[in-house]
């Protein structure tokens, strides 16, 4: 074990030491009323995008709840139910009271019409996917000046077919009589098609005109003004108390620790236990990258430890449960020598929080397979910057505070690390040399082709078989190694992603050139469902 110095020069920690106070945030936020769409998130996330600080609230929240954020905007979203059925969320009525301004999309739309007193019905056909818009008597104030037809983006059954009194219908579509609609004077607004995906080219700039014509958002925020808010609140939270932060190389740990030691300075500590399990060259990098931030880090190195106890075991389960217990095991005897350590990092991310049923405590945090996931009972308070952040969010966020590329655009990676991809046997030093060998020859090719940032993952695959093969005068019998690459947007689903043929033929090449004991390499083409993207 290695504790890294912390940065001998002391200039990279000169902005952490600085507890002048930061800028004031503008709060300014709009909320998204979740009635179960499943492009609700995405609704919040192309608002921030608009520089507006936006949060899903489930669609039953209460009006107090509402009112104390004092949101400048509502926007409900569309849900699976139909307006009729008898347990379909109800349009929040009450909410009328408040004079905040409303964007109701697809159902949020269907509910506010048919309240207030508009016709809503089942239409003979659905509608979804691209549609023809055109706009009805100029527009109106939502939709004025944007051009007299342009495609828009459905996905519904049930049709509005008259705007309610005092309403003025703004557009059709084949599908949709009234597929927009507003009254100004209550700044009630409602649109059938899905301005938040990207196939509704106007979409963004009908989202701007709400959220800044008509709401009067200001928009001020981005992931870069939340380092400064961060940075208040983290001092806020622990004080003078000591922060350990669990690294694991990926990019929301890196993010959360680097925006904390901004917080703090060194009252952070970094643990990287490194299990043995990781690609090539990829501890060094973490290591590396936070000494150049003059962060102390303590690098465990803990391969033996982890080898040894996973020796002999070939079920997936099995490797995933003794990984998951050492590393809770090495964690908490490093803790335990940072006697002052009360709180620990997290990086919790706003989907997580989403996913795991709200966003009112830590108890709800995703154990989500998650190696690394640390145990209930360790006794320390959480500390988590990254809470209301998406993906994309946290990786602006650690552009912004100079984490390097690699680490900022790094592809997902699983806790367990090369132990589930070694597959049907055991994992030993050989297996992980041969596969981590393959691994770094196909990412190189593949950042060299510039398909990385494309890709959800790309890795190899060893599955535990020797097959014969030839080379040079010699028979051979060896491993194959298999590529799978993927893309997807959240990991639910994935589709094999369809790599040129001269990359993967200077991969296979490559590969079986460079790599001892390997002697064929196969291409995973199964997506998810029903494959999985990992193979164990
Ligand atoms: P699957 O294989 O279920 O993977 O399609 C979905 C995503 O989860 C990652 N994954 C894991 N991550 N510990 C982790 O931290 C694990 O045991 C684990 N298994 C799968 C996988 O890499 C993909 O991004």
């Amino acid at each position: 074990m290695s504790r890294a110095a912390a940065d001998p020069a002391g200039t990279a920690n000169a902005e952490a030491a600085d507890r002048s106070p930061v800028p004031e945030q503008t709060t300014e936020e709009v909320l998204v009323l979740d009635f179960g769409g499943q492009y609700s998130q995405l609704i919040a996330r192309r608002i921030r995008e608009c520089g507006v600080y936006s949060e899903l609230l489930p669609a039953t929240a209460s009006l107090d709840s509402i009112r104390g954020r004092s949101p400048k905007g509502l926007v409900l979203s569309g849900g699976p139910a139909s307006v009729y059925e008898p347990e379909a969320p109800p349009f929040p009525t009450a909410l009328l009271d408040l004079d905040i301004p409303m964007l109701g999309i697809c159902y949020g739309m269907q509910a506010m019409v048919q309240s207030l007193g508009g016709k809503v019905e089942g239409a003979e056909s659905g509608e979804f996917g691209r549609a023809d818009l055109i706009l009805r008597d100029g527009g109106g104030r939502l939709l004025g000046g944007l051009p007299e037809e342009q495609a828009c983006w459905m996905s519904h059954r049930d049709t509005v077919f008259e705007p309610p009194p005092g309403f003025q219908a703004l557009a059709s579509t084949p599908g949709s009589p009234v597929a927009a609609c507003e009254a100004p004077d209550r700044g009630l607004y409602g649109i059938q098609f899905h301005p938040e995906v990207v196939h509704t080219p106007y979409g963004t700039e009908i989202l701007t005109r709400f959220l800044r014509d008509i709401a009067g958002c200001e928009q001020q925020w981005s992931p870069e003004s939340v380092i400064a808010e961060q940075v208040t609140r983290i001092r806020a939270q622990v004080g003078e108390g000591g922060v350990i932060c669990g690294l694991s190389g990926g990019v929301d740990s890196s993010v959360a620790a680097l925006l904390v030691h901004r917080a703090v300075g060194e009252s952070l500590t970094c643990v990287f236990v490194d299990h043995g399990l990781m690609r090539m060259n990829e501890a060094e990098q973490v290591v590396e990258a936070f000494e150049q931030f003059g962060i102390p880090l303590v690098h465990v190195e803990a391969e033996e430890r982890f080898l040894a106890k996973l020796a002999g075991v070939d079920d997936p389960e099995t490797k995933r449960k003794i990984i998951g217990e050492e590393f809770i095991r090495v964690f908490e005897e490093e803790a335990e020598k940072l006697e002052d350590a009360r709180y620990l990092v997290q990086g919790t991310l706003y989907s997580d929080v989403i996913e795991s049923g709200g966003s009112d405590g830590a108890e709800t945090i995703k154990s989500h397979h998650n190696v690394g996931g640390l145990p209930e009972d360790l006794e320390f308070d959480l500390v988590e910057p990254l809470r209301l952040l998406f993906k994309d969010e946290v990786r602006a966020v650690g552009a912004e505070l100079g984490l390097p590329e690699r680490l900022v655009w790094r592809q997902p990676f699983p806790g367990p690390g090369l132990a589930i991809r070694i597959v049907g046997g055991e994992v030993n030093r050989e297996r992980l040399d041969i596969l981590r060998a393959a691994d770094s020859i196909l990412q190189e090719e593949i950042r060299a082709a510039g398909l990385y940032r494309q890709l959800w993952q790309s890795f190899c695959v060893l599955p535990v078989v020797r097959s014969v093969g030839v080379q040079g005068d010699g028979r051979t019998y060896a491993y194959p190694i298999v590529i799978r690459a993927v893309t997807s947007d959240d990991a639910m689903t994935a589709d094999w992603a369809r790599l040129p043929y001269d990359l993967l033929e200077r991969v296979s090449n490559r590969i079986i050139n460079e790599v001892r004991g390997v002697n064929r390499v196969a291409l995973d083409i199964s997506s998810k469902p029903p494959a999985t993207i990992e193979w164990e």
